[in-house]
């Protein structure tokens, strides 16, 4: 474990993304809801496009202070272009004093972590003598001058990696999970940040979990963890986790959870493709697809259908890209994320942990930025999740106009749009390309009265003015609802829309319907969703060129 510095500024610029991408500014604060929106103060919709950024493990202090200086890690996640980080802390930190005194330097070397903080002593030195709980708070200050968010998130109570059932956290009368204890912990935590602008919410506890679940006892202290919180610090979001490791709140009945106070509460909940029992490489993609999110939906996407708002705090995916249950997941996730303008978090910011499990420089394989933290682990995902993080929907958003349809494309995280009336291609998500999906199954092109046609097999999709033919009239076909497909007119014969890796939109025969669980469709998925989006809606400009660009090369 070296404490060495990350390659030559030059060689960063093309590893990574120039910092003058930053994020423009926080939007007025505090925040709030809005039926299922989180809004400004200005009523407009502020989307939380969020890393994690762990804190909660046995060193107690963010992640990766021994390898990049503090400043430099904060702008890095604006660079990427989230706007907010869900910030982890353990309970200890907030009630056991000695634990928050230690400074940091302490902290790693009792736990035989020389080289940390070594590695701390040149990257940050200012921090290496702080108390953790002072690192803590120069953690959230860093992330502010970067115009960051912060939510607070209560991860564990004793510092440590998250979550067994049985590590004794899991809930409350748990061995170490005392409430009495974390009540203190979060009144602490919300008093602390009270002035402290971008700290917008407070998640009271991580996954909740284990032999004492129990819903009941879940209504009391979530009614008691937010009032505590609210009463500190009346202007963060207190955000409420479900069951079974925050994978369902499928018992919550949003009108029973009794508060004094209103606008404030917002629930998460947490999708990971190791969650969905191996189904993403033993059955066919489209089938496992439409059958998650069903699940997902009963779990807690009705929320949002009933107007309340629901924040996906935790997905992540392996960021190698070799691990093929992990990429389906997350291409059905992101068509779920644009479907429904969710606000997310991605696990995680961090590359590498100072130790996890009780293993030291552990490499975290889910990580936006590499084991050193020098550069993006997948710099094809940064531009990918580009277009999920400004909002598409909501209440206020700048200059917007009537909704229109956008035609979305999981894979590269771009949406169809025209280069000619004999080619359309991928490009940016916005009212350029604005269609309408009519009830008589026609695409069409706003003010110009054409839509997309096929034309032949494995040639390019195109634009034409008889939208009643057949070859015009577009379903949604296959269990994941993700096929666009059409009959053309010679003869009958029925193809799909696809995107070609130059990111060209073709029609080809529609592949992997069903039955096989090695074919890939996800050159073939697209998602019709609504939009109000204006280009005058800050979407971050990222640069196009590249090897991970699907355009690249038109
Ligand atoms: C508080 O933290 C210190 C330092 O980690 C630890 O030695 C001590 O046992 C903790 N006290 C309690 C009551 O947990
Ligand atoms: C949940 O907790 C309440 C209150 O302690 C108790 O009465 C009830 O029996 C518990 N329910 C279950 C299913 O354990
Ligand atoms: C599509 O067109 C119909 C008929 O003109 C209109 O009522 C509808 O609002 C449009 N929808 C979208 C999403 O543009
Ligand atoms: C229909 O036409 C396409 C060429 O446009 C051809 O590839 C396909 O084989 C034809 N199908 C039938 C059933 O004739």
């Amino acid at each position: 474990m070296a404490s060495s510095a990350c390659p030559t500024p030059l060689l960063l610029l093309l590893l990574l993304l120039p910092l003058a991408a930053a994020a423009a500014s926080l939007p007025p604060l505090p925040l709030s809801t809005a039926s299922r929106w989180v809004v400004g103060a200005d009523g407009r919709r502020v989307k939380l496009a969020c890393a994690n950024w762990a804190s909660h493990l046995e060193p107690v202090a963010a992640e990766g202070l021994s390898r990049r200086g503090l400043g430099d890690i904060a702008a890095r996640v604006a660079a990427m272009g989230f706007n907010c980080v869900r910030l982890t802390w353990p309970t200890y930190l907030a009630t056991n004093a000695t634990l928050a005194n230690l400074p940091l330097r302490w902290s790693l070397e009792r736990l035989g972590m020389r080289e940390s903080a070594a590695g701390v002593r040149v990257n940050n030195p200012g921090l290496l003598d702080l108390p953790l709980i002072d690192v803590f708070q120069e953690v959230v200050s860093a992330l502010a001058r970067n115009n960051i968010m912060v939510i607070l998130d209560n991860q564990m109570t004793t510092p440590g990696w998250c979550c067994s059932t049985t590590d004794g956290n899991g809930f409350f009368g748990d061995k170490y999970f005392d409430p009495e204890e974390w009540l203190n912990g979060l009144k602490t935590m919300a008093t602390m940040f009270r002035k402290t602008k971008n700290v917008v919410g407070v998640s009271l506890r991580n996954e909740l979990r284990g032999p004492y679940e129990n819903v009941s006892l879940w209504y009391r202290y979530m009614k008691e963890g937010a009032e505590a919180v609210h009463t500190a610090n009346p202007d963060v979001l207190v955000i409420l986790s479900g069951l079974e490791f925050d994978n369902t709140l499928n018992f919550v009945v949003p009108n029973q959870v009794h508060l004094s106070f209103t606008g404030k509460l917002v629930f998460e909940q947490h999708w990971y493709g190791f969650s969905d029992g191996g189904n993403w490489e033993s059955q066919n993609q489209n089938d496992v697809c439409g059958m998650v999110v069903g699940f997902i939906k009963n779990k807690g996407l009705f929320l949002l259908q009933q107007g309340w708002p629901l924040f996906f705090s935790e997905f992540g995916f392996d960021m190698s890209g070799t691990h093929t249950g992990d990429n389906r997941y997350l291409t059905c996730f992101l068509s779920v994320a644009a479907e429904m303008d969710l606000d997310w978090a991605i696990w995680a910011l961090q590359g590498s942990y100072y130790i996890r499990e009780g293993t030291l420089a552990y490499d975290e394989s889910y990580g936006l930025l590499s084991w050193d933290w020098c550069t993006a682990r997948n710099p094809s995902f940064i531009k990918r999740i580009n277009s999920l993080q400004s909002p598409f929907q909501g209440p206020g958003l700048p200059n917007s106009q009537e909704p229109y349809n956008v035609i979305f494309h999981p894979l590269y995280g771009l949406c169809v749009v025209v280069k000619s009336s004999e080619a359309l291609e991928l490009g940016p998500c916005d009212e350029s390309n604005a269609w309408n999906y009519t009830s008589t199954h026609e695409l069409v092109l706003q003010h110009t009265g054409q839509c997309l046609q096929a034309k032949s097999v494995g040639e390019n999709a195109q634009l034409g003015t008889d939208c009643s033919k057949s070859s015009s009239k577009w379903q949604l076909i296959s269990n994941s609802g993700m096929h666009i497909s059409t009959e053309l007119t010679k003869n009958g014969t029925r193809v799909c829309l696809d995107a070609t890796p130059d990111g060209i939109i073709t029609t080809n025969p529609c592949k992997c319907l069903t039955g096989d669980p090695n074919c890939n469709p996800e050159s073939q998925w697209f998602k019709i969703i609504l939009s109000s989006r204006h280009t005058g809606t800050s979407i971050l400009q990222l640069p196009s060129d590249g090897p991970w660009s699907p355009t690249s090369s038109s």
